[in-house]
């Protein structure tokens, strides 16, 4: 077994390691593994489809014995997703039951009644797929390889041919570890993903390790393993020097693993170091970055549809003293006309910190109960926080039906105890079938007391209070090898549930664990359904892959300083990323005291969030947006256009539940070919065209914002536009009431009024925003519905489409719009009341600015003509002309085509 690894460093290695600094950071240990040759192979090619059986070329005792035969699968579920599956030929592993995460095709054991030999196969054998750009390619080195790359370009994706210099970069699989390596073009590869952290940059920097193991740890700490997991990256690429591969091509690889991991990336090579289950790998050809969520959501599950109410703005704080104080604030925000949706309460109003039970001295049921009715009639609604830890005490009613249903976590033969909020607890568990009747049935019970609008699930990681002693003997307390859990390498069950728990089924938490906040989403959500019939809002704090089909996600108790600020941005793209478009961080801070300029500036940029909630903790200072008079100033002013925006966030929605995209998207998703964005922290999209650039530092007033090609209109005042012939930053003012919101030129925005409520909101009069772009039409959707309905889209068809678009022609300038299911809208009576036209480009056709209702033309909607009224602008420093036709009255639910003639 000696080998040149395991005995006394020579000259020669060291020389090698000084190299591969990274690779040989623990040098002096033996190398973990020595890779596997190909033993056979067998090509299925009607299912594009091959499997591979591996033999391992000598064992390693490092963390483990060395599993000797491993069977490898690679198939083409569809032409865009390649599945790459590594596992025990002899023994079935854990793997994500399909019931967890349902996936077009089981991940069943492959017997090896295939097994066959090498026929054919020297160098490497590739898989290809008729339609498809991926092509796999085995490589029969030894140690054994793969590659994925592009049949358009030959650009290579994913490069697990190890360097057999380097043991570093071996495929490792091992009981309780498993390596897996890829080399990546260093200067083209600019990833994003791999959560969660809370990070300064968007793109993943190189030289770090990312580690995912669920805790309870305020993401208020960068850079170590928070709330949720999810192995999943997306690669934009920038150009290949031969030009084959063009800017912007991008692809994703899932890790679908539950296990606890550390990802090592370091630029040139992403390195996997996983502490059990399988290999199972899928790769999304993309190749644009919204084609790629648009794959990755069809495997795990798109997005979860959300209320129209979830958009207005959110009032939270843990350390509401009563009712009265609830009651005080939503009337404070009354009396300063700042818009407020939803009231929530932490767990400040249980008896005790029970779950289900409302504190009888300040939060008592029959007060609790006027005060939702209130909120109710007043056209808003109310949230409250469930927490998993069922509190041990024999006069608990859900406690004792817990017991009785048998229904919480195990550990050595009897119910796991560990100690939350109200003391000692048991955990539910939700891996047992059983648990949809239980929590479900509390729930209904809860809710049959009190009407509440919505759920929010904290502390689901799990989180503990205590650390239990590990069993000594037990590898699963303390695996082999050591995840950066925390940052310093923590025990995995540092203030969770022991690893050696178990679940239904057997099932160990060590195996399960990352699974918990999914599990908890998917049997509230389904509860939720089950009980009202609407659409549910659940908020949950732990994720895992596919949790977005479930509920939306805050970021975690994040903190009142202007990085918190800063890095909200990072993290809400990658929630997106992940399949959570519905995500905001707790805005103004939720540690800590904030301070009304940051509160203000924290408010500008969260009136912009998809999920916007003000949120903050017992021991800081009260942050209600209220609260200071320039902060309530500027929120009239953010929520305002929030507001207006409803309808886009909520068809940004519609197109997130259909298709995946995120609701806050990098600039990179609308501007691929553009590298500069591949770099922005900062700022981002809404959808395809409105571009949010907020000041993120302390006595900022102006910010210096990059503006993709294109012409860009201020959306606070239309009048000031900013003009980028290619990419370029901007120094704009941002005053201490301001932030910049600019919507792009090709976009038409379908907008609302201002209102207090999201109800009020949607009764108002719909305005056009009709950007003309420079190069071709504009365009611009608007999706529909009653708000809540559990179907988006159904088959019922109470909802309407509508697609908007706008050019300028020769001698005039057009809208037109094209209806699906127009009913829905007819009924409800919605009227677009004004039509904005944006960038009409200066000439002597458009320059006139004595318009008349002559040159008005409508088709459909005649009637409206009467009143409109026409107004137009030219602006001497942009060269544009704007032209604006106010008291119109056209029925959104009918096509027609408005058109303004300029002979
Ligand atoms: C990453 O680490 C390698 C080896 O230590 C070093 O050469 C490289 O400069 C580092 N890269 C960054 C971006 O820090
Ligand atoms: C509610 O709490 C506040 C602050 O502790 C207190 O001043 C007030 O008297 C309480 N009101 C009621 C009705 O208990
Ligand atoms: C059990 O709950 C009851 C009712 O809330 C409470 O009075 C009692 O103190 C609790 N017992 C323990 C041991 O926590
Ligand atoms: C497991 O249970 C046995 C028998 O009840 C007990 O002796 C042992 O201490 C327990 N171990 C742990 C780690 O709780
Ligand atoms: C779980 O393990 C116990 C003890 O090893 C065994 O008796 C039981 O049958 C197992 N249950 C299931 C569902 O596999
Ligand atoms: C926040 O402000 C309160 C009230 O002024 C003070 O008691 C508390 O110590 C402050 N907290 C921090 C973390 O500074
Ligand atoms: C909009 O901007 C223009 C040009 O900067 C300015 O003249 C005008 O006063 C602004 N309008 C409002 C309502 O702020
Ligand atoms: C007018 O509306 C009707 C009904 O919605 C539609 O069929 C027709 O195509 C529309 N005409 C134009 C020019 O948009």
């Amino acid at each position: 077994m000696a080998t040149p690894w395991n005995t006394q460093l020579t000259p020669t290695i060291f020389t090698v390691c000084v190299f591969l600094i990274f690779s040989c950071a623990s040098s002096e240990e033996k190398p973990v593994g020595y890779g596997y040759t190909i033993s056979t192979v067998n090509n299925f090619p009607i299912t594009n489809s091959l499997i591979a059986n591996l033999n391992l070329i000598k064992s390693s005792s490092v963390f483990g014995p060395d599993i000797p035969h491993l069977s490898l699968s690679a198939s083409f579920e569809n032409k865009d997703r390649l599945r790459v599956r590594i596992t025990d030929s002899n023994h079935q592993r854990w793997e994500i039951p399909q019931h967890v995460i349902p996936r077009a095709s089981s991940s069943q054991y492959h017997p090896l009644r295939f097994l066959s030999t090498k026929q054919g196969f020297k160098n490497s054998l590739t898989l290809t797929h008729p339609d498809s750009d991926l092509v796999f390619t085995l490589h029969n080195t030894t140690p054994f390889g793969f590659t994925l790359s592009r049949k358009s370009s030959n650009d290579v994706l994913f490069n697990a041919a190890p360097d057999p210099s380097n043991p570093q970069t071996f495929l490792v699989f091992k009981d309780q570890y498993l390596q897996l390596s890829s080399s990546l073009p260093p200067q083209r590869a600019s990833l994003y993903g791999l959560g969660e952290h809370t990070k300064s940059s968007f793109k993943l920097r190189p030289n770090q390790t990312l580690t995912l193991w669920n805790g309870d740890i305020p993401s208020a700490t960068p850079d170590v393993n928070l709330y949720g997991a999810h192995p999943f990256y997306l690669d934009v690429r920038s150009p290949s020097s031969d030009g084959r591969v063009k800017a912007g091509t991008s692809h994703g690889v899932l890790l679908l693993n539950s296990n606890g991991m550390d990802i090592v990336y370091g630029g040139d090579r992403i390195t996997y170091k996983v502490i059990g289950g399988v290999f199972d790998l899928y790769f999304f050809a993309g190749s644009s970055p919204e084609l790629v969520l648009e794959q990755y959501t069809e495997l795990i599950g798109r997005p979860a549809p959300m209320p129209f109410w979830s958009f207005g703005f959110h009032q939270c704080r843990y350390g509401y003293k009563n009712v009265s104080d609830l009651q005080g604030v939503v009337a404070n925000y009354a009396k300063a006309a700042i818009p407020l949706e939803v009231m929530w309460t932490d767990i400040d109003y249980m008896d005790a910190y029970k779950d289900f039970t409302f504190d009888p001295i300040n939060f008592p049921l029959e007060k609790m109960r006027i005060f939702v009715d209130t909120l109710h009639k007043n056209g808003q609604k109310y949230v409250l926080i469930l927490d998993p830890g069922i509190s041990v005490n024999e006069t608990y009613e859900t406690y004792v039906r817990g017991l009785k249903a048998d229904i919480y976590i195990k550990r050595n033969g009897s119910n796991y105890l560990g100690k939350v909020w109200p003391g000692e607890v048991y955990y539910p568990d939700f891996l047992n079938p059983g648990s949809q009747a239980f929590w479900g049935g509390e729930i209904k019970l809860f809710r049959d007391q009190l009407p509440f609008d919505g759920l929010w699930i904290d502390m689901n990681e799990l989180s503990n209070f205590i650390t239990s002693p590990s069993i000594p003997s037990s590898n699963l307390d303390n695996p082999p090898y050591k995840i950066n859990n925390v940052g310093d390498q923590r025990s995995i069950n540092d203030r969770t549930v022991p690893a050696t728990s178990l679940h239904y089924g057997n099932v160990t938490e060590y195996n399960a664990h990352n699974l918990y906040g999914l599990l908890e989403a998917k049997v509230t959500n389904k509860a939720l359904v089950d009980i009202t019939g609407k659409r549910p809002f659940v908020l949950t704090r732990s994720t895992f892959v596919s949790s977005g089909k479930y509920a939306a996600h805050w970021t975690g108790d994040n903190a009142a300083t202007w990085n918190d600020l800063a890095y909200s941005i990072p993290s809400i793209l990658n929630s997106g990323i992940f399949g959570i478009p519905m995500v905001g961080a707790d805005i103004c801070g939720f540690g800590g005291n904030t301070t009304e300029e940051l509160c203000r500036r924290w408010i500008q940029l969260g009136a912009f969030y998809p999920f916007a909630r003000d949120h903050s903790e017992l021991s800081s200072i009260r942050q209600e947006l209220y609260i200071w008079e320039s902060v309530a100033a500027s929120a009239r002013k953010v929520l305002g256009l929030r507001y207006r925006l409803l309808p886009y966030f909520y068809t940004l929605m519609y197109e997130a539940h259909t298709k995946g995209t995120p609701i806050a998207r990098p600039l990179f998703f609308s501007f691929p070919e553009d590298v500069t964005t591949y770099e922005i922290n900062s700022q981002f999209l809404l959808g395809k065209g409105v571009l949010v650039s907020p000041v993120l530092r302390s006595g900022a007033t102006t910010v210096d914002a990059y503006f993709p090609k294109g012409t860009w209109f201020d959306l606070f005042n239309v009048s000031n536009s900013v003009i980028a012939e290619s990419g370029k930053y901007v120094t704009l003012d941002a005053p201490p009431d301001h932030i910049n919101v600019h919507v792009g030129e090709g976009n038409v925005l379908a907008l609302q009024g201002e209102a207090l409520t999201t109800d009020a909101a949607r009764k108002t009069a719909f305005e056009l925003v009709v950007v003309i772009s420079g190069s071709g039409n504009s365009y611009g959707k608007v999706y529909l519905d009653d708000g809540e309905a559990l179907d988006v889209a159904g088959v019922k068809y109470e909802w309407t489409l509508v697609s908007f678009y706008g050019a300028v022609y020769n001698d005039s300038v057009v809208v037109t719009s094209k209806v699906t299911n127009g009913r829905f809208a007819l009924d409800q009576r919605w009227i677009i009341d004004k039509v904005t036209f944006l960038g009409i480009p200066k000439h002597q056709k458009f320059n006139r600015m004595d318009l008349s209702e002559k040159e008005l033309n409508i088709v459909n909607g005649t009637s409206s003509m009467t009143n409109a009224v026409m107004k137009s602008d030219s602006d001497s420093s942009s060269g544009f002309v704007s032209v604006q036709v106010s008291k119109l009255s056209l029925l959104i639910g009918e096509e027609f085509k408005l058109e303004i003639e300029m002979k």
